[in-house]
């Protein structure tokens, strides 16, 4: 009875950190509670922008006041459910609950979550709207992120280019140095208070390498001027650097994301090698490209099941309890789950870098009405590869049940 209720338990957190992570593919409910979540960050951010207007704020107060307190009670219960279902993720699939409650709660994303949630309750226990909870509101914003695959590839991008973007910052801050140095040695007789001291000069060279160049502060010596004329040079190749480490880097990082889904991507799989070119140009509509590091956790066991896999490039390990099977370029997984209905029967893990082109569940189902002879041969390996299962031992027991098995035994572990 107990256990019973300890797996309905965890059924709901499964689902609910599916909801909550999915992004909201291939599954109504998860599209609906992404949207919804999207359209209140939206919302909320808008509120709190045209409150800082005062005729507005008279206007619409109440209204902006509504949207506040429905985002805050709604991001709040996100992140507690994030947190509860947080032994879920992927990321932290092999650690004990509290382990992956923690590791989910020091995460750059909860750490947004909170700072969302945190300013409504900051005022309410200090009692005060201080100025600086505005710009903590305004954090939000940032939770978008996990919902854009374009802002989680900036991200990416500032962080694999951390090291050549410090550099550039710090050779940036030299050449500035050098020049407010320079323009306080000519400049300083001529402009005592403009140019007073090295830091004060440095307005003046940031300005200027930075091509704003307010006017408040200008060189008036011939020799300034040389000086001047310099920095503003130097000023094009110092911030064309970083923006070119930066746009180089992105467009890599797009192209490694969603590379191309080629023809002979596609003709290359056994599966399809069959197939007229008329039935390859209809499964290459349906096919999404997705590319993971070595390591990354593709598939996780007891899942549940919304698209299978081809490899496109790399391979992949099914981690049976037998020992791992490697599958590679031109194989598939992640059907058996789809065929029957089930959850997943096995983690699938990237065992170096691939690209892989996703079917989804209802895009399979099409596909093999039209082509019966693939539905028949996919049916086939997954009718080989699911007799190869059977666990001494595992008796009668449903996969989603040894499933939970496996997870109680996880979470009563010391
Ligand atoms: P699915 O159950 O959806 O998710 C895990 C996948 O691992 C499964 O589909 C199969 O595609 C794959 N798989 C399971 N057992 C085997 C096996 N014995 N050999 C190769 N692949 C397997």
């Amino acid at each position: 009875m107990k256990e019973a209720r300890a797996q309905r338990l965890r059924r709901l957190r499964r689902r609910i950190h599916f909801l909550l992570d999915s992004g909201g593919v291939g599954d109504r409910t998860a599209g609906i509670v992404h949207s919804a979540l999207v359209t209140l960050v939206i919302l909320s951010i808008a509120a709190v922008v045209f409150e800082s207007d005062s005729a507005m704020a008279a206007r619409f107060g109440p209204l902006f006041a509504a949207v506040e307190c429905i985002a805050v009670a709604a991001f709040s219960i996100e992140y507690a459910l994030r947190f509860w279902s947080a032994p879920d993720h992927t990321l932290f699939a092999e650690m004990r609950p509290l382990q992956a409650r923690l590791a989910f709660a020091a995460s750059t994303s909860a750490i947004v979550d909170l700072a969302a949630i945190l300013p409504a309750f900051l005022s309410v226990f200090l009692g005060a709207d201080l100025r600086i909870l505005l710009i903590l509101r305004l954090a939000r914003f940032f939770k978008l992120a996990r919902y854009s695959p374009g802002i989680r590839s900036i991200v990416t991008v500032l962080e694999t280019e951390r090291r050549a973007l410090f550099a550039s910052g710090v050779v940036l801050f030299g050449v500035v140095l050098f020049m407010a140095a320079a323009m306080y040695v000519v400049e300083r007789d001529a402009q005592p208070e403009a140019f007073r001291s090295i830091p004060a000069a440095m307005w003046w060279a940031i300005q200027t390498i930075a091509t704003v160049g307010y006017g408040d502060v200008t060189p008036i010596t011939p020799a300034g001027r040389i000086v001047a004329a310099v920095a503003m040079v130097m000023g094009f190749v110092m911030l064309g650097l970083p923006v070119g480490i930066v746009a180089t880097a992105f467009a890599e990082e797009i192209h490694r994301r969603d590379f191309v889904v080629t023809w002979s991507m596609v003709a290359k799989a056994p599966l399809f090698s069959a197939l007229d070119a008329s039935a390859i140009a209809d499964i290459m509509r349906y096919l999404r490209a997705q590319s993971l590091p070595a390591g990354a956790l593709v598939v996780r066991r007891g899942e549940p099941a919304h698209s299978m896999y081809f490899i496109a490039a790399g391979e992949v390990d099914v981690e049976l309890p037998e020992g791992p099977v490697r599958l590679g370029e031109g194989q598939f997984f992640g059907e058996i789950a789809l065929l029957r209905k089930t959850s997943r029967s096995a983690n699938v893990r990237a065992a170096t870098p691939i690209k892989l082109l996703v079917l989804d569940a209802y895009d399979l189902h099409i596909f093999t009405q039209r082509n019966p002879e693939v539905g028949r041969q996919i049916e086939a390996i997954a009718a080989s590869r699911a007799e190869f299962r059977p666990r001494p031992g595992d008796g009668d027991l449903i996969e989603a049940e040894i499933d939970d098995r496996d997870i109680a035994s996880r979470e009563a572990a010391p």
